[in-house]
């Protein structure tokens, strides 16, 4: 009896726990903030709390050392920064969305925090041993797009191409038609919105700032849910025309480059995602914060509305996408790594905080199974991602600024050859580590190793904040274009 029971445990034990989480990559949208139409918008606490506890969800999922998807090699209760890769726009809302996120992830460490110094007295860090993950503020001209402060999807995104194209969006039959169709809608909604849209702005073509003022009525002002013009067929009707609008400036199927931020996001996860593997999970974690619009460019460019309707929509504060890397090698440490081919990749999205939604598996680009070959998931990706400094200057068409410098030096300093930096060393340190030179030579390598991640953070920033003063200069020239639209 007890024997069977044994064996029973022996063979359902590599069913349960065959499959291991290598790393993953979540993109997150910020949670509750006030309205865009009375800057400067902030993160609220009710905003914190639902970005605290979708950290608090991941902690369980992947973190925890009783997690229910424990990351392999992921240190459980003390944060280790090379582990973490947290990126976010230098936007007060998003950035403080990242930091409260990772509270959640890895919370105050207590007495894991007190330290014993030479004279024998304890000290614990402040705050009950509070951790500090660096978040890299990512305002390159490719990323820009998700600031909370941009009036529109393009408005940062400095792409001319991307730019020229949402602005057809307000010259197209669909756009014009409902525009007209939707005048008496908005005009009945202005003793509610009259104070900030006049007549010539109560339109369609303000529908998400609409949507979004009335949104953050309902939840933050008392006189607003209780107001008579505001039916659930109302709400309904101002979210649909919102969820239309911003769908529309985010995708089109027949014009790809409007969907530049989903493009140019496909291939942060694909790098990082690599960088992950060739490194043999040495930064197993990658979270990036942004907003609705590079979801929504996203999910068109994966084919995801076709999965379902829903994701047309404006995803709700605090939803995040996830991208783990998963595999069914038994063995796995640093010198027997899996190799690219025992790798998959699932796709997994939270509507909302996924500490109260749940956490979904969906198909990816029209395949029928959730669970992709990374060489698949790569090439697939691969389609339609724009990765370099070179490939998003010709797609958007730029020749001046950043891309002026960077057709002359087309293959220095971007983000392609870091990543191949940092992984070729990565290759070349784990064969002396592989020959047990002993614990001297270790620390000297990872010493080495730290002071090449430093090298390539300095060289990073460097081009980032290049870029950052050209996206500025863009965003203030497409924000003339959108006035004139
Ligand atoms: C956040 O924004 C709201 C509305 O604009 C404002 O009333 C509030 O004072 C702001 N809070 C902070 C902390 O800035
Ligand atoms: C995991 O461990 C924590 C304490 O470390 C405990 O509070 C929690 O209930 C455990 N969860 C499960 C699912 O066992
Ligand atoms: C121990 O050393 C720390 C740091 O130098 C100092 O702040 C503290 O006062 C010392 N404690 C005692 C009891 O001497
Ligand atoms: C999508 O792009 C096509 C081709 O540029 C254009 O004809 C059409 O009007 C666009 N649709 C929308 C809704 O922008
Ligand atoms: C709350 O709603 C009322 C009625 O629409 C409006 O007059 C008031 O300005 C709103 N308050 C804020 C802080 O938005
Ligand atoms: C779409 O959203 C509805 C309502 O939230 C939900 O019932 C349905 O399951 C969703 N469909 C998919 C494929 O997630
Ligand atoms: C998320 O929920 C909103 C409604 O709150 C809905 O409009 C949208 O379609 C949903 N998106 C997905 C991907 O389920
Ligand atoms: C691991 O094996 C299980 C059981 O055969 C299977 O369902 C799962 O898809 C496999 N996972 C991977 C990543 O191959
Ligand atoms: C992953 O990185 C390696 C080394 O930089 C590179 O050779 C390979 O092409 C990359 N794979 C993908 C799918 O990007
Ligand atoms: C790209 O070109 C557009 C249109 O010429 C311009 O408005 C924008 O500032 C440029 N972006 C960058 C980053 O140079």
């Amino acid at each position: 009896m007890e024997l069977k029971t044994l064996l029973l445990c022996l063979t359902a034990l590599p069913l349960t726990t065959a499959e291991t989480v290598l790393g993953v990559y979540i993109f997150h949208r910020h949670g509750d903030r006030s309205s865009k139409s009375l800057p400067p918008v902030n993160l609220t606490s009710l905003g914190a709390d639902q970005v605290f506890q979708s950290g608090n969800f991941y902690r369980e999922r992947y973190v925890m050392s009783n997690a229910s998807a424990p990351i392999h090699g992921l240190s459980t209760d003390i944060a280790v920064p090379s582990q973490l890769n947290v990126l976010s726009p230098s936007d007060a809302v998003l950035q403080s969305s990242s930091l409260a996120f990772l509270q959640g992830v890895y919370p105050p460490a207590g007495s894991l925090s007190v330290s014993t110094l030479a004279n024998s007295s304890e000290v614990e860090a402040p705050l009950g041993g509070y951790q500090y993950v660096p978040v890299t503020s990512s305002s390159t001209a490719s990323t820009s797009t998700n600031a909370e402060s941009s009036e529109w999807l393009q408005g940062g995104s400095g792409c001319g191409n991307a730019v020229v194209s949402s602005n057809n969006y307000f010259q197209s039959a669909e756009y014009l038609s409902t525009l007209s169709s939707t005048k008496p809608f908005y005009s009945n909604l202005s003793p509610i919105i009259g104070g900030l849209f006049g007549s010539s702005a109560a339109t369609f073509k303000n529908a998400y700032t609409i949507f979004d003022y009335i949104n953050v009525g309902r939840i933050h002002n008392s006189s607003i849910p209780s107001d008579d013009l505001l039916t659930d067929d109302t709400v309904f009707q101002l979210r649909t025309l919102a969820d239309n609008h911003e769908w529309n400036l985010a995708y089109n199927e027949s014009d790809s480059i409007r969907a530049v931020a989903g493009a140019t996001l496909a291939a942060q996860i694909l790098q990082q995602l690599n960088s992950t593997l060739t490194g043999k999970g040495a930064t197993p974690v990658s979270v990036q914060f942004g907003a609705y619009a590079s979801f929504m460019s996203f999910f068109g460019l994966a084919q995801l509305h076709k999965v379902s309707e829903n994701f047309t929509g404006v995803v709700d504060y605090a939803s995040s996408m996830v991208f783990e890397l998963v595999t069914n090698a038994t063995t796995i440490s640093k010198t027997s790594y899996p190799a690219a081919s025992d790798v998959s990749v699932r796709f997994l999205m939270a509507n909302g905080t996924a500490a109260q939604n749940p956490l979904t598996a969906y198909p990816l680009f029209g395949q029928s199974d959730v669970l992709l070959p990374w060489t698949t998931f790569a090439s697939e990706m691969n389609k339609f991602a724009i990765g370099d400094t070179t490939a998003w200057c010709q797609a958007c068409g730029n020749t001046t600024g950043v891309c002026a410098s960077s057709t002359a030096s087309s293959s220095s300093g971007d983000d392609g050859s870091s990543t191949t930096a940092a992984s070729t060393s990565g290759n070349g340190i784990s064969l002396p580590v592989a020959g047990v030179i002993g614990a001297l030579v270790t620390l000297v390598v990872i010493l080495g190793l730290e002071g090449l991640v430093y090298a390539l953070a300095g060289l990073k920033l460097v081009k980032k904040s290049t870029l950052a003063s050209l996206g500025a200069a863009g965003a203030a020239s497409s924000a003339t274009a959108d006035a004139k639209a």
